[in-house]
């Protein structure tokens, strides 16, 4: 046996050669004197340098990110594609959770998003509604945490742990997860970072759905009746931000906050524009812009993002309540004031959008 060893050596040898082409070409003429030991130092010396380049990557990768990789391979090649429309592919992902197997959902392919929006726009009702479809999993304000925020390393550790469908929070589902994000405010690291945050959207091909409010005086009021109530806590000693009873909104709705008119229009224009040269800033990223407005006045407006998402339509619920329903000039101290302020300016609008529930 050990005879017939030495003989397999230089032929498995060629065979090697024989994948990448012509063995001329690729190995040395074998000198007449020791033909065999020459072609055996040769074999040698290419799987020492093959062994030391293998080793060298295996360490660089970990051998946790190197099985990985095998993994996603595998998964990337057993998974059938071809039903993908070429321009969607690269929305089209494939997670691999480190906590967890996907098992029978592992070719069920994921979209990731993120709701990109501002406070009091309505984001904390709509992302309960998508979170209501089975196959959808947005994870919630991740980015309210100062520490997840405080710099780009830190949100794309945490971006990939939500988008690896590591992330667990109570909008983690049992069903196939069908498109996984989170809720993003403006202020919370993103403007801050949007041209990193652009790019990795753009990377990883994660789609926004940028959710804002046309009616930024009733933003405004919103805002101040919220931060009225983290200082009272009117509702048995918690400050609740969202409600779910006629009873715990009319509650909250009860306090007219009085406007600061001097400030008033450069209050509404700062927040305009933020809001605009943010937009302008993230709109390389694939994305569908909704209004709050929209949604509560056309029910349907709601399956165009689960169209954007690709996810079957489903009825959507939330328990949220609205809580300031009624026409502004019933919910400011000082309207008579604030109208005259804002009567024949480019504000005027916001004077009278009001919508019937
Ligand atoms: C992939 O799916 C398509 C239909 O979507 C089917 O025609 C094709 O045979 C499938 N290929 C494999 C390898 O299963
Ligand atoms: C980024 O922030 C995290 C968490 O606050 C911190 O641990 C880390 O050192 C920071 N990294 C850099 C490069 O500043
Ligand atoms: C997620 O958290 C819940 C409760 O905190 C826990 O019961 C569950 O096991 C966790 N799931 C995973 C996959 O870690
Ligand atoms: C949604 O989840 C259900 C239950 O797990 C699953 O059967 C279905 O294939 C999923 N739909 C999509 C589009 O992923
Ligand atoms: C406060 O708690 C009491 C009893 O626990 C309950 O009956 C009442 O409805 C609560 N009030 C509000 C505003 O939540
Ligand atoms: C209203 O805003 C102006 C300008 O910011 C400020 O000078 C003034 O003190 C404010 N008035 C009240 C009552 O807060
Ligand atoms: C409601 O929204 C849907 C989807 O965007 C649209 O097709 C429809 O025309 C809208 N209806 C009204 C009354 O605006
Ligand atoms: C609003 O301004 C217009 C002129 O710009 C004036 O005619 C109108 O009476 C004003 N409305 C109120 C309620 O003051």
């Amino acid at each position: 046996m050990g005879g017939s060893k030495g003989e397999d050596k230089p032929a498995a040898g060629e065979d090697w050669c024989y994948q990448f082409g012509n063995k001329d070409t690729l190995i040395v003429k074998p000198s007449k004197k020791s033909p065999l030991a020459l072609r055996m130092v040769v074999f040698a010396m290419t799987m020492i340098c093959g062994i030391f380049i293998c080793t060298m990557c295996m360490k660089q990768l970990g051998s946790d990110s190197w099985s990985r990789i095998v993994k996603i391979e595998v998964a990337e090649q057993s998974c059938n594609k071809s039903a993908i429309a070429p321009s969607e592919v690269h929305f089209v992902h494939y997670p691999q959770p480190i906590t967890y197997s996907r098992s029978e959902c592992m070719c069920t392919p994921v979209r990731y998003f993120a709701i990109i929006s501002s406070q009091r726009s309505g984001s904390g009702w709509f992302e309960t509604l998508l979170n209501s479809h089975m196959n959808v999993s947005s994870n919630g304000e991740i980015f309210s945490s100062k520490e997840r925020r405080s710099n780009m390393t830190s949100i794309i550790k945490t971006l990939d742990k939500v988008y690896n469908l590591d992330w667990n929070s109570s909008a983690s589902k049992n069903e196939c997860t069908a498109a996984v994000g989170l809720k993003w405010m403006l202020n919370q690291g993103l403007v801050a970072n949007h041209a990193d945050v652009a790019d990795y959207f753009n990377r990883r091909g994660v789609s926004a759905i940028f959710l804002f409010r046309r009616n930024l005086l009733r933003q405004l009021v919103s805002q101040l009746a919220n931060n009225h109530d983290r200082y009272l806590k009117q509702l048995n000693g918690t400050h609740k931000a969202h409600v779910h009873t006629a009873f715990e909104a009319n509650i909250l709705a009860r306090y007219k906050p009085r406007l600061n008119t001097t400030s008033l229009i450069r209050s509404l224009k700062q927040a305009d524009d933020y809001t605009r040269d943010a937009i302008e800033n993230l709109k390389s990223i694939n994305h569908i812009t909704i209004y709050y407005e929209d949604l509560i006045q056309n029910r349907t407006k709601v399956y165009d993002v689960l169209d954007f998402l690709k996810v079957p339509k489903k009825k959507l619920v939330s328990r949220h309540v609205k809580i300031h329903t009624k026409p502004l000039s019933e919910q400011i101290e000082n309207w008579d004031e604030v109208y005259n302020a804002l009567n024949g300016t480019q504000y005027e609008s916001f004077l009278n959008a009001d919508y019937r529930i």
